[in-house]
């Protein structure tokens, strides 16, 4: 598969073969968990066990690659799976930077499973690029973390800046471009050296497979990759077959959905931004977002995700939360279904999130339904 093709034509056939078999058009499921030695003990079809190898999770992570424009992916069985294999392919007493926003797991993760194995983390406002300097200086920070736009607040890292920085430094630099999908955000070119993607969210698209995965540039130090390879394949937190086949399924049509759920988003937003009810609005594809021209310099969209502000606190963004009908209460986001969380409830007490957001994911409903629902949930709420 040519890498020179575009986006749609990469989503639609990377990974994909006819089967010589039998014809299949589709890719076949293979659930086997071994694969038979030839006599001589050899592996004729280069399949030994599957937390090694499968055919399924080889054609994903083929996809994978091409779609993000990276030499080499490797899929797992959650993006919590990938990060952890990630942040474990360093060195205990290795610091790590972590942005002041960002999806709330990553930061537990680091800090606590990982701080209690040795991992140092440090948390900057990555919109600020003098303060990574500086904390690039004063740590010797091994890995630098981006997440733009971030979860939930949607910052906007500037990824060519702090990349240069983080590299000048000698540190490796990830991106977790989760909500932007490959397809409104291109974090490798950008200067990232790994793309991270939680495949549960966009990637997958339906709400229905678990999965992450780990794209690596050309330039990713080849010691790094190896050792993400190894905790992937003897951690063994690998995807399923059937969920790499769901997810390479969804795949052709990540670029429809997302710029789909993009513009209802941008639409929504604007809207939104004009309800008296409503204090703030983060989204970085209105222009009084102090992130916009940034993200618009690395981002075709504001892509499909909103966070929210309510007058009245917490009581307030509780109400809306249980007043939705069309929008779905739950966790997670990047489905087709449009989702709504009282973020502080889900990531507890003690998150740095203000009581009174809301977080929406938009998904492929049309815009005036779900605006209707949005309106009657924030009306009469208090001033
Ligand atoms: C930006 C981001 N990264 C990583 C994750 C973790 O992914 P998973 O839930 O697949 O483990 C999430 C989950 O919400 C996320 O929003």
């Amino acid at each position: 598969m040519s890498d020179s093709f575009h986006p749609e034509t990469l989503a639609v056939h990377a990974g994909r073969r006819i089967d010589p078999a039998t014809g299949a058009v589709t890719p076949n499921l293979t659930l086997s968990t071994t694969f038979e030695r030839a006599a001589d003990g050899s592996l004729p079809h280069g399949l030994n066990y599957t937390r090694l190898d499968n055919p399924n999770r080889h054609a994903l992570e083929e996809a994978l690659a091409a779609l993000e424009g990276g030499r080499e992916a490797l899929a797992f069985a959650s993006g919590q799976a990938a990060t952890a294999a990630l942040l474990q392919a360093l060195s205990p007493g290795d610091t790590v930077l972590l942005p002041d926003d960002i999806y709330h797991g990553t930061r537990v993760l680091a800090e606590t499973v990982l701080g209690r194995w040795g991992l140092r983390v440090v948390t900057v406002d990555f919109t600020d690029s003098a303060a990574v300097a500086v904390a690039l200086e004063h740590t010797a920070a091994r890995l630098l973390w981006i997440e733009t736009p971030s979860n939930p607040r949607l910052k906007i890292t500037d990824v060519r800046t702090v990349a240069r920085l983080a590299r000048a430094a000698g540190a490796l630099v990830v991106a977790d471009n989760t909500w932007a999908t490959p397809i409104l955000q291109r974090v490798l070119e950008l200067g990232a050296h790994v793309a991270l993607h939680s495949t549960t969210k966009y990637i997958g698209g339906h709400s229905d497979a678990l999965g992450g995965a780990v794209i690596f540039s050309a330039d990713a130090p080849p010691d790094f990759v190896a050792r993400v390879r190894e905790n992937q394949r003897l951690g063994g937190g690998v995807p399923a077959p059937f969920d790499c086949w769901l997810l390479l399924r969804s795949l052709a049509t990540l670029p429809l959905r997302v710029r789909a759920q993009s513009a209802t988003a941008a639409q929504l937003a604007v809207w939104l931004a004009t309800e008296p009810a409503v204090a703030r609005v983060y989204y970085p594809g209105l222009p009084v977002h102090s992130g916009h021209a940034i993200n618009a310099a690395q981002m075709s969209s504001g892509g499909a995700m909103i966070s929210f502000e309510v007058h009245g606190g917490f009581a307030a963004a509780s109400t809306v939360a249980a007043r939705v009908k069309l929008i779905t209460r739950a966790t997670s986001l990047g489905g087709v279904e449009s989702l709504i969380e009282h973020r502080k409830l889900a990531e507890g007490p003690h998150s740095p999130t203000p009581d009174n957001l809301l977080r929406l994911s938009v998904g492929l409903e049309h815009v005036d339904d779900l605006r209707a629902d949005l309106a009657q949930a924030i009306t009469g709420l208090a001033m």
